[in-house]
């Protein structure tokens, strides 16, 4: 989502309690309001943030070219510890999600994938990512898509799944088609960027789709 929901100004004052909370809850509940599962896939395991994860996010998606196109991001080490705590608050209200990217034989996150409900219950809902520009192109955004989407669906219940992605995004939008969405229009002046209000393309993919895509594609499965 270019509009991350996580805003810096808000104080969180109960970060430590998040995560000791985060901490003593199991992982394999099946209840993703609880702890969120591990999920792997052949490339990447997603799993949920840790305090520890701060210092490798902020290396990886503050970039200009990263960042260029979403909401900025946290720019220091404490500020992505407050998001980090603020996604536990939000996945145990039962808002959104947000699964740290881990490629295989490594252990800090390399980027994230967020999804949020857009309306109460996760019946439609929207979803954004952003991955270190090191591993742009190494198909590790496939491999973690395709496991976030079918959680989104089969876990969550969630029946559409939509994504904005700046216009001039042209990587973000490829990324979109090719993992199947289909675009349905465009947002004019929908996003606000240094500045300078963006057209937004509003990209979705229906449950229904993703039982096709997942039957008959060779990219995403
Ligand atoms: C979006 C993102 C996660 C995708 O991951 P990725 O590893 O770059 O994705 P992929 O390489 O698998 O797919 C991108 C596709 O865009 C294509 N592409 C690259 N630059 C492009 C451009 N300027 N115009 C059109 N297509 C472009 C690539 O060739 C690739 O297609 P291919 O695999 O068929 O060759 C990553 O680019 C990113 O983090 N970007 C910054 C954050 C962001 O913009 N998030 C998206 C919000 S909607």
């Amino acid at each position: 989502m270019e509009k991350m929901p996580f805003r810096e100004a808000q104080t969180v004052t109960d970060l430590e309690a998040v995560m000791a909370r985060a901490r003593t809850s199991s992982a394999t509940t099946s209840d993703w309001r609880r702890a969120l599962p591990v999920l792997t896939g052949s490339m990447v395991t997603l799993r949920e943030l840790r305090l520890s994860d701060a210092p490798s996010l902020l290396t990886m998606l503050s970039t200009e070219e990263v960042a260029r196109f979403i909401s900025p991001p946290p720019t220091t080490v404490e500020g992505f510890e407050r998001f980090i705590a603020w996604t536990h608050r939000e996945r145990a209200a039962g808002n959104y999600v947000c699964f740290a990217v881990v490629p295989h034989g490594m252990d800090s996150a390399i980027g994230i994938f967020q999804v949020r409900q857009l309306e109460p219950g996760f019946a439609t809902a929207e979803w954004g990512f952003a991955i270190g520009s090191a591993y742009w192109g190494s198909g590790m955004f496939v491999d973690g898509a395709r496991l976030v989407v079918d959680f989104t669906f089969d876990r969550i219940g969630t029946h559409r799944l939509e994504a904005r992605a700046a216009v001039l995004n042209g990587r973000g939008n490829a990324a979109l088609k090719k993992i199947g969405a289909t675009q349905e229009g465009i947002l004019r002046k929908s996003f606000l960027r240094n500045d300078e209000y963006l057209d937004q393309a509003l990209w979705t993919i229906l449950a229904s789709d993703w039982r096709l895509i997942r039957d008959t594609s060779s990219v995403v499965h």
